[in-house]
């Protein structure tokens, strides 16, 4: 699928806009237009439907360990910037980036792909190159595909050292493409290495750290005193509420506490569309259990959320499931999976990541409440000392341990953390729905055709009603019948134009169904019902609507 063509609809027909576009635009911050932001509420309602309300506490579920809560919460996005102490991102919560003295980009140090050329010297006419026998340069770009990178690199070696030989494979052989810093790892010098838009190597600078909290003042003093963050993620609220919401519901462990919010990100390369933003929403569950039973909530997890996406109509062979590599994980972590989906932005055979499911232990928890309880009254509570002999962290001084009434026993619950991005998502389910084929227009001749295949829940218009001529009383029954779907969906009128445009505008936003009203319908009171997808068309009783789309959205 060619992602520019699928950027471009979502412009024209109002999914999504750069923000502030009449100024230029603000890079890694997007606007969702009246379509956009109507599949976007249907991710995040699908979503809370699926994990939080539509939830049976009452039953156990295939593979979960037992039955189980599940409620919601909604956080400030400022919170007490302790909390960010605690939660390590004050601290921990940076990106390395690297400057280009000479084009003064910066750019992430992880995501500068470098690509190892060994130059043959008689090949070249650059008197620095020919002095160096064998010679071997690296150069770096930040080129989306390999192929990107080649191509790029090619003709920037060819222009920059005027190669002698007309075919540049004879005069430049590539040895390699890693990213950055397993070169550096490697040991490969800084200076061996030309930035993506320099043209003399050793303009990068060393890895600095950048930490990724957006920062702001609370107040009108505006001290350094005052400085407060904006929330990097939304689970932490749900952490340091823990207590309250144990204390003020009836939850009992296991339980799952969900949110949906905002979060915002100083990302120093934000880029892939929606993909990697400034600012974006995010969907977690911090899902509390006993520590003994967590790898196996664990697993269901991680299983019951892929299946979410697979339910929703991404596809398996373009959705993994990734366990993390030991090294990968956290030091508080025992394990954790990525959920990926194959966006067509990336390389062949490359996912980018869509949630991650994460076993945490009790790691947040303790780090909210450690500081100023006292270790020898709870031994179970233990804070863990620094080499100072005082407490690590300065938490909060509240006992965020819970006690479990039936087997009399007090313990500091056990977390596991799906995690998703609310726009990640909403980008995965529009760039699979992305289509053009053909379909027949009313005289059955084939037309192409763009079609969003989107699953009906997600679709932001569920129907259109169309009257075929705007005449005959045919609007006056079309009207009658959006006005009955209007009650319990978002539904489309369109009397302009020839029925087939009518069509290709609505497969155009994915819209599932079309309910066309004709000279039958004034005659015996029923309209045809048009599947975007079969393009089958068929017969039902106007009064019959609601319960037709109401059954096909649900998949009754
Ligand atoms: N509480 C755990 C946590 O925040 P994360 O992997 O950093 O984990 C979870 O983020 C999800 O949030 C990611 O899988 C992704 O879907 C989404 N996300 C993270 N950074 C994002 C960004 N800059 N733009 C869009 N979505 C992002």
């Amino acid at each position: 699928m060619d992602m520019d063509k699928l950027v471009s609809l979502c412009k024209r027909r109002g999914f999504l806009f750069q923000s502030s576009e009449i100024y230029g635009g603000l890079n890694g911050f997007w606007d969702y237009g009246p379509l956009g932001v109507e599949l976007k509420r249907n991710v995040k309602e699908a979503w809370w439907r699926d994990m939080v309300t539509g939830h049976d506490e009452l039953s156990q579920l295939p593979g979960a360990p037992s039955a189980y809560d599940m409620t919601g919460l909604d956080c400030t996005i400022i919170m007490h910037p302790q909390v960010w102490k605690c939660s390590g991102h004050y601290d921990l919560f940076h990106d390395f980036m690297v400057d280009c003295t000479s084009t003064k980009k910066r750019y992430r140090y992880d995501q500068i792909y470098a690509v190892t050329l060994s130059v043959k010297p008689n090949h070249s006419t650059n008197p620095e190159i020919s002095k160096q026998q064998p010679f071997t340069e690296v150069w770096t770009t930040l080129a989306s595909t390999p192929d990107e990178q080649k191509a790029d690199l090619w003709k920037r070696a060819g222009g920059k050292y005027s190669v002698r030989s007309k075919n540049a494979d004879e005069a430049f052989e590539m040895v390699d493409v890693k990213k950055l810093p397993d070169l550096v790892k490697a040991g490969t010098a800084l200076t061996a290495v030309v930035a993506p838009d320099a043209n003399v190597p050793g303009t990068l600078t060393a890895p600095r750290e950048f930490n990724l909290m957006f920062k702001t003042i609370v107040g009108a003093l505006g001290g350094e005193d005052d400085a407060a963050f904006l929330r990097p993620e939304t689970a932490q609220g749900i952490f340091v509420n823990f207590k309250n919401v144990v204390d003020s519901s009836r939850v009992k462990v296991p339980f799952g506490i969900a949110q949906v919010g905002k979060s915002f990100r100083n990302e120093i390369t934000p880029r892939n569309f929606t993909f990697r933003s400034r600012e974006f929403e995010q969907m977690e569950i911090e899902f509390f259990c006993k520590p003994d039973t967590s790898q196996q909530w664990y697993k269901y997890w991680r299983d019951r959320r892929y299946q979410w996406y697979l339910d929703l109509g991404l596809p398996r062979e373009r959705l993994q499931l990734r366990e993390h590599h030991a090294e990968e994980l956290s030091h508080y972590s025992i394990g954790t999976a990525d959920i990926e989906y194959a966006f067509p932005f990336l390389p062949a055979g490359e996912f980018g990541e869509l949630e991650g499911v994460a076993h945490r232990g009790d790691f947040d928890l303790r780090s909210h409440m450690e500081g100023k309880l006292d270790p020898n009254s709870k031994p179970d509570l233990k804070v863990e000392l620094g080499p100072d002999g005082k407490p690590k962290h300065r938490g909060s001084g509240k006992d965020l341990s819970y006690f479990d009434d039936q087997a009399r026993q007090r313990f500091v619950p056990h977390v596991i953390e799906p995690s998703a991005g609310a726009d990640r998502a909403t980008l995965a389910f529009l760039c699979e729905a992305y289509h053009e084929d053909t379909a027949p227009d009313e005289n059955g001749k084939p037309q192409e055709r763009v079609v969003l295949k989107l699953h009906p829940r997600l679709a932001p218009i569920k129907a259109a009603v169309l009257p075929l001529v705007k005449k005959d009383g045919m609007p006056e029954a079309a009207q009658k019948i959006y006005r009955a779907l209007k009650k319990q969906f978002n539904v489309y009128y369109d009397d302009g134009g020839a029925v087939g445009r009518r069509y290709r505008r609505q497969d155009e936003i994915g819209t599932p169904y079309c309910i066309t009203v004709d000279g039958q319908t004034l005659t015996d009171g029923t309209v045809t019902v048009r599947d975007r997808d079969s393009l089958k068309q068929w017969r039902i009783k106007a009064e019959e609507c609601p319960a037709e789309i109401a059954k096909r959205i649900n998949g009754e």
